[in-house]
This record gives C-alpha cells, sequence and structure tokens, in this order.
C-alpha cells in the first residue's frame, strides 16, 4: 500500500492520546472515526475537539472554513462494526492492558478491510504481543506518539519481527502526512528509543539524589544550561507523575528481577508520601495544586 493511498484512518479510544491523534488526523484531511467504548468519554473527546478548533481560529493558525472542515472530517462512534467498515489505517490508544489490546486487535482484524493496517500506541507493549491475535500479522506495528499528540513532533515506528517492511514504511509515510518527525525502529525493544534515553537520564539524576551528590534543583539546572534541555529531569517527573514513575519502575523490577531495575529510594519516598508531582502539588519541587 501507498501511504498516499490512506483516506481514512480509525482510532480507538477517545482518551488523553486517542482524541487528539484523532483531531490531528482530521486536521490533515482524513476521514477520521474516533472510537471509545465509554459514550462519557466520547462526549468529553467531541467538547474538547470543538473547544481546541475554536481556540486554533481565535489564535489565527486555522481559518474558520478550515475548522469547520476538520471538524466535519471526525466522526465520534462508541459502535465498532459501522465505523470500521471504510478503514485504510487504525491507530489503537485504548487504556494500557495488554489483554484489552489483544481482544481489541481480534476484533479490529474482524471489522476491518483486509488491505487495513492495524498499528498500536502503546507506550510498553510491543506489538508481538498482540499480532497473533489477528489473521494479519505482517500489518501489525507500533505507532508511539508522544503527548500532546498535537504538539509533540516525534513519532516512534517499530517493526516487529512479524511487520512487513511495506507495513513499517506506510506507517512511516503516514506519519509525515501527519506533519510529524517519524522515526523508525527496525526491532522491539522494551521502551522503545526516547523512553530508553529518558529513562537513562532520570535513573542518573534519582541515583545522584540517593547518594546526596546534588539537590533536584541543581540536577536540573545543569541539564538545562549545560546540556541545553529545555527542562531538568527532576521537574519533567514532576510533569509526568511520580506516581507513574514508581509504578513503571515497580513493574519491570517485577518483571525482570535485575537489582538495576529497583526503584530508587528518593521515589519509593515521594510515592508513599503521595508526593506525585504537579498533579498532587508537591513532587521534587511545589506547585499550586490542580
Ligand atoms: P486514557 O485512559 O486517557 O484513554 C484510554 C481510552 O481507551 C479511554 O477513553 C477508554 O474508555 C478507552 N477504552 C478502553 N477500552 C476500550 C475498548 N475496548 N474499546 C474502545 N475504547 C476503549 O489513556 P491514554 O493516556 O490516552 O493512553 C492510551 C494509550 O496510549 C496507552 O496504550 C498508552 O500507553 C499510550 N500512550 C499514552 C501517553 C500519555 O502520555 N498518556 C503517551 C504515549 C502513548
Amino acid at each position: 500500500m501507498d501511504p498516499n493511498m490512506i483516506s481514512t484512518i480509525s482510532v480507538i479510544g477517545a482518551g488523553t492520546m486517542g482524541r487528539q491523534i484523532a483531531l490531528l488526523a482530521a486536521i490533515s484531511g482524513f476521514r477520521t472515526n474516533c472510537i471509545d467504548n465509554n459514550p462519557g468519554q466520547v462526549e468529553d473527546a467531541r467538547a474538547f475537539t470543538i473547544s481546541y478548533l475554536q481556540g486554533r481560529v481565535d489564535k489565527g493558525r486555522l481559518t474558520d472554513e478550515q475548522a469547520q472542515q476538520a471538524g466535519s472530517r471526525l466522526h465520534f462512534a462508541s459502535d465498532f462494526v459501522e465505523a470500521l467498515k471504510e478503514t485504510d489505517f487504525v491507530i489503537e490508544a485504548a487504556v494500557e492492558k495488554l489483554e484489552v489490546k489483544r481482544e481489541l486487535f481480534s476484533q479490529l482484524d474482524r471489522y476491518c478491510p483486509k488491505h487495513a493496517i492495524l498499528a498500536t500506541n502503546s507506550s510498553y507493549i510491543v506489538s508481538s504481543r498482540i499480532a497473533d491475535a489477528t489473521g494479519r500479522p505482517e500489518k501489525v506495528c507500533n505507532m508511539h506518539f508522544f503527548n500532546p499528540a498535537l504538539v509533540m513532533k516525534c513519532v516512534e515506528v517499530v517493526k516487529g519481527v512479524h511487520t512487513s517492511e511495506e507495513t513499517a514504511q506506510v506507517a512511516v509515510g503516514l506519519a509525515r502526512r501527519l506533519n510529524k518527525e517519524p522515526v523508525l525502529l527496525n526491532k522491539e525493544i522494551y521502551g522503545f528509543l526516547v523512553n530508553r534515553i529518558f529513562s537513562s537520564i532520570t535513573s542518573e539524576a534519582l541515583y545522584l539524589i540517593d547518594m546526596g551528590i546534588a539537590s533536584p534543583e541543581d540536577i536540573d539546572s545543569a541539564v538545562v544550561n549545560a546540556l541545553g534541555h529545555p527542562m531538568g529531569p527532576c521537574r519533567l517527573m514532576d510533569m509526568n507523575g511520580l506516581d507513574f514513575a514508581y509504578i513503571r519502575r515497580m513493574e519491570r523490577y517485577r518483571e525482570t528481577d535485575d537489582p538495576a531495575d529497583k526503584p530508587a529510594v528518593i521515589l519509593v519516598e515521594k510515592y508513599a508520601r503521595g508526593e506525585w508531582g504537579k498533579k498532587t502539588g508537591k513532587g521534587f519541587f511545589e506547585y499550586e495544586k490542580e
């Protein structure tokens, strides 16, 4: 399939990521379905779309007509069967649970046209753990967007052993049509590319705090002023949620049993005290409560 032949995209899940990816696709000119089995989420996503498009018009980034056209290309649904009939490409952004994704992919395989490619936006579940739930493993891959997906330019396309070269290239081509800068991983690896690099930086920052070498303020200052990052690792962990950082590391530690994967002491303490970052008003730094 030529990526230029893709005209209809279906996004599964209308949560944080799904609603943004769907809106991005509609703004980029694709007929888009956004499907979620929770009607409340569908309504929230619809309201988000209206307010986002109006915001773009107010800022002069889209004309009234462009916003209206994008809105009319985007269809929300809670029922799969009808919505998936004309899909060329699916991006699954449902909850991060393997069993949910496997069940979803088996349904997608049943209801999507035979030529359709099925990609998962999962942050950590590689598509080889899902592809065998379908009868078209060669058309299954990871396509990992970053939050906020409407803004962040990077998309990781990950090729599993089952993924055909054509599928990987179509996913890369589609990402470009969505005005992103795709990177292709030729093999599956835990955490893909960006989260591995980010995890190395945050692990080192946590180690330096645990050892009493430097404060979170000074670590962030060094990373910003010497390495040129826009934000230091401690503030970034606060933004993403220290609960998430702790849970992710604990899950990994349980999987590998490798002491190197054990969460840092400071992270365990922050998690136990409910100092989870911006969302709780305190993490490494203090914030006005959300
Ligand atoms: P979310 O919890 O905000 O949204 C998930 C949505 O999936 C919910 O609206 C839920 O109703 C829906 N859903 C659950 N089961 C479903 C089913 N069987 N059929 C249809 N819809 C179903 O989750 P979020 O944060 O949007 O994450 C979605 C995926 O994107 C996950 O795999 C996550 O790892 C990945 N991701 C998340 C990022 C983030 O920063 N939140 C960044 C990059 C990837």
